[in-house]
């Protein structure tokens, strides 16, 4: 079995204890330790019931977009989302995920152009290294505006993300899985350069609700690297294809023909999508 399939393994199936509550988070997201075949881990479990409602989203299944965007992250090859499972716990069913020890030092090992840039001089970043607010209108060398920002006291700043093949192959992602929600906090550079990307809870929905920090590559042709993986996970969503099958046991029917419109649109277009228009397509606060 590989690594992953162990780790699902260990997840799914292991014995769950909570060991503490985060307690920034908007839903109900415990900390817990899960120990199988002698082997343990540190994970997140957030259980449906703790799940706050909300307006654009049927309620009670957050948990299961969490686990979709998983399987669609590990489809592309990229491996951006901690392995996460859907499974019963000690507060009812619940999605289950590998934490991920993060640290500012796991993106200096990056394979990214910027990796070992740092923010801009004198400018302020959010800890991970990849994203920064600069003074004056130019993003800088290694760096790529997303927008202008009010930062009170009447005065601006260019709000920036890092030019990194990491983020951009997010950015792909987010655009299939259409999350409504990339902020910088659910950006977790991981030691040995690995970059995961966390809570998707608000995705997969059947409209365009693509609201992310990662609006550098608006408009640029997609990578080659990225209409490959596009074309392959397009095969692997067809009717009948174990893809497809467990996705359609985790969002609607019409849910499923969404994704699979928007990365047949991505090949089409051949480049990242703009903001709609429709939607507000910043988060706000963007950490
Ligand atoms: N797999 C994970 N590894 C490490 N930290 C995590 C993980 N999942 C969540 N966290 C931490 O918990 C916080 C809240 O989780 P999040 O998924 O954003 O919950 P919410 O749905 O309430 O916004 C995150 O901002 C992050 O700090
Ligand atoms: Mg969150």
């Amino acid at each position: 079995m590989s690594a992953t399939g162990e780790l699902e393994e260990l997840l799914a199936r292991g014995e769950l204890r909570v060991v503490g509550r985060i307690r920034e988070a908007s839903n109900a997201v415990l900390l817990c330790s899960v120990a199988y075949g002698g082997v343990s881990a540190d994970c997140v479990y957030k259980p449906v019931k703790g799940e706050r409602p909300l307006w654009d989203f049927p309620d009670g299944n957050l948990a299961q977009r969490e686990v979709a965007a998983y399987l669609v992250s590990e489809a592309t090859g990229w491996g951006l989302v901690p392995p996460t499972v859907l499974r019963d716990g000690p507060y009812g069913e619940g999605m289950v995920q590998l934490w991920i020890e993060s640290g500012a030092e796991g993106s200096a090992s990056g394979d990214g152009d910027s990796g070992d840039a740092g923010p801009p001089a004198g400018e302020s970043g959010d800890g991970s290294g990849l994203l920064a607010l600069v003074e004056g209108e130019e993003a800088g060398e290694g760096w790529k505006p997303v927008a202008l920002a009010d930062v009170g006291e009447g005065r601006t700043a260019l709000l920036v993300h890092a030019d990194d093949p990491r983020l951009r192959r997010l950015a792909v992602l987010d655009a299939v899985i259409n999350n409504g929600d990339r902020k910088g906090g659910h950006l977790l550079p991981a030691p040995g350069g690995r970059l995961y990307g966390i809570d998707h809870g608000v995705t997969f929905h059947r409209e365009d609700k693509l609201r992310t920090l990662l609006w550098g590559w608006a408009g640029e042709p997609l990578t080659d690297e990225a209409r490959e993986v596009l074309t392959a996970l397009a095969a692997r969503l067809a009717d009948g294809e174990p893809l497809a099958t467990r996705l359609a046991e985790l969002i609607t029917p019409v849910e499923l023909a969404a994704v699979r419109d928007r990365v047949a649109d991505l090949l089409r277009t051949g480049v990242h999508p703009r903001p709609s228009g429709q939607w507000p397509a910043i988060p706000w606060p963007p950490v």
